[in-house]
């Protein structure tokens, strides 16, 4: 995810542009750029923060330019990655908020007709694809440009050989014009530009759009003129951050189709049996994850995955355990948003000392633990704002998934068939959550009975014991309801003691293998008389019998359905809390980023 945007008007745009991206800040902020038309084209980037680059900011004269802030996904946190991309030629510019599949086989067919590449980003390619198809049209040669590309992007592009003119397009990523008075805006997000106009165009997919400080023109990709229509925005600025959602968690939760597809994109292909997974080696034959709070249930939902579909043992351990008393061999593994962590950090230096194989599964380009580990693999989800981790908690388990296909297919213990049967639910797991989002008010109906209580408890099996953790981490975090996840089974040696008809029970229900068994532990918390709610598979019939209420996630294959399910806790978890009047993004007592040990 990155902060992209576009001026063009009467007022100095290098000064527009900056203000706008520090408002779109929370999209990335590892480095920032902007382009600018003046006498002619120039650009001016630079690794860190827009209060730190905006000191280097060398004066640049004119009207009309583009700015990016950047969140690393391909190539690492440099000056040459940052945004914007040149043509050969130096004369036109673009920023990009997207990933390119086809980059690679794009980027070596320009090579070969001459282009020369500085970064490593997949943004690159399409300034080059553009320059190529350019015959003093811009507009014409960003459709021919964006037709040759797989993937999502939101691009913007200016050309100083026609310096009155600003074309955008996007297709899966977000862009949105703003119309004001002899000027306009384009950006990822209406805050960019609310402090000039609250008159707003939303883009659709496939179109492609032409501003000039006194026209806005969309075209479908195919060149043909769509009539849009301008929308008024009654946020205010602090409102329009959260882009209209009352908290951050509840956007991060709300994103969580989009970071998904962001997390798969490039790396799993329907056409070729493999997992394009950064340079993973395939020869692991023994792994331990490293992590602590909400990564680690994470990192516990792998273990499943990975032990049944590449048979390769998997060795759970909270990071501040690990350093003093873990087994230090064969492949370690780090899950830690942040990248900061002081546990897991100090983890994987116990483990680089007795020579094991490290990789880091992050959100953070350039964090502290990228630095450090052999291989690190990123969850691309843009920044999390919100204390607790919701959206990158389904990231980092798709991308444990990912390394479990990787590692199967290596080791032959997973058929090319079944690859393709979970490839192919994962590609559709953006649209599967879409549907679980739909299923807000039915959870707000069913976090009203939560509110009051002192005490819940969360149960699953398999894999849905430490989604059961993290449903009850997730509603101590933010509500700060007593909560407890347990694996279902172990109730009956301990637990019941406590559970009486004041304590809900969320019941975590799978169409799998102990399918009977949770419906006899449902049935003995029954007996107990307290309330039990199941999450359970939309096929799931025998389900209504036992529990009070039920709330469904789609039916899907073993472990895809742990990321719909972690979306309904979430939920759950967000709306008991919001009933209660919690500080939600920020939880009494916690940090983000916990840096001591
Ligand atoms: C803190 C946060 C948790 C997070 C944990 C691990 O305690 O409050 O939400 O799960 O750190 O963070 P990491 O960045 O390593 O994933």
């Amino acid at each position: 995810m990155c902060g992209i945007a576009g001026y063009v008007g009467h007022r100095n745009a290098a000064e527009v542009l900056i203000d706008c991206l520090k408002r779109l800040e929370y999209r990335g902020y590892d480095s920032v750029g902007i382009g600018v038309i003046g006498k002619k084209l120039s650009v001016f980037k630079d690794v860190g923060e827009i209060k730190d680059v905006r000191e280097k900011l060398p004066e640049m004269h004119g009207n009309i330019g583009i700015g990016h802030t950047r969140w690393a996904t391909h190539g690492k946190v440099s000056r040459e990655n940052a945004h914007p991309h040149l043509s050969c030629d130096g004369k036109i510019a673009l920023v990009h908020n997207g990933i390119i599949e086809n980059f690679k086989t794009l980027k070596e067919e320009l090579e070969n007709k001459g282009h020369k590449f500085l970064s490593e980003t997949d943004s690159e390619v399409i300034v080059h694809l553009i320059e190529e198809e350019y015959d003093g049209k811009i507009e014409e040669a960003v459709i021919s440009a964006i037709k040759k590309i797989k993937g999502s992007y939101a691009i913007v592009v200016i050309s100083q050989n026609e310096p009155e003119k600003i074309i955008a397009a996007r297709k899966g990523s977000p862009l949105i014009i703003g119309v004001g008075d002899n000027e306009n805006f384009v950006a990822s997000d209406i805050p960019a530009f609310l402090k000039y106009t609250n008159r707003v165009i939303y883009l659709n997919d496939g179109e492609v759009c032409v501003i000039e400080n006194n026209n806005v023109k969309v075209a479908d990709d195919g060149g043909k003129e769509v009539l849009k229509e301008e929308k008024m925005v009654d946020w205010d600025i602090e409102d329009a951050e959260k882009s209209g959602y009352q908290h951050f968690m509840l956007k991060e939760i709300h994103e969580q189709p989009s970071t998904i597809y962001n997390a798969l994109m490039g790396r799993v292909s329907e056409i070729e049996p493999d997992i394009n997974l950064e340079d993973l080696e395939s020869n692991i034959d023994e792994i331990t994850i490293v992590a602590c709070g909400t990564s680690f249930y994470a990192g516990m939902v792998g273990k499943y995955i990975i032990e049944k579909l590449a048979s390769i043992p998997v060795f759970v351990e909270l990071s501040s355990e690990y350093q003093y008393f873990g087994r230090k061999s064969g492949t370690v593994i780090a899950v830690t948003q942040s990248g900061e962590t002081a546990d897991t950090i100090g983890a994987i230096k116990e483990a680089k000392k007795y020579g094991c194989n490290t990789i880091a599964i992050t959100n953070v380009a350039g964090s502290s633990i990228t630095r450090m580990v052999d291989l690190s693999i990123s969850t691309r989800c843009g920044p999390e704002i919100g204390v607790a981790a919701t959206k990158t908690f389904t990231s980092q388990i798709a991308i444990l998934f990912l390394i479990a296909l990787k590692l199967g297919i290596k080791n032959s213990h997973l058929s090319n068939e079944e690859l393709q049967r979970y490839v192919s639910s994962l590609r559709r797991l953006p649209l599967y959550l879409e549907n679980v989002l739909e299923k807000e008010d039915e959870i707000i109906e069913i976090a009203k009975k939560l509110k009051d209580r002192k005490s819940i408890f969360f149960i699953g099996r398999g894999a849905n014991y430490p989604l059961a953790l993290e449903g009850a981490l997730k509603l101590k975090e933010v509500s700060y309801i007593h909560a407890e996840g347990f694996a279902a089974g172990e109730l009956k040696h301990g637990p019941f003691a406590l559970l009486d008809e004041d304590t809900p029970v969320i019941a975590i229900v799978a169409k799998d293998s102990v399918h009977d068994k949770m419906l006899s532990n449902i049935g003995e918390i029954k007996a107990r008389n307290a309330m039990v709610i199941a999450i359970a598979d939309e096929s799931d019939e025998e389900i209504d019998k036992y529990a009070d209420y039920v709330i469904r996630f789609p039916s899907l294959p073993e472990f895809v359905s742990s990321i719909p399910i972690a979306v309904i806790l979430q939920l759950l978890a967000y709306h008991v809390a919001n009933l209660r009047g919690c500080s939600i993004d920020k939880p009494r007592n916690l940090a983000k980023s916990v840096t001591v040990e």
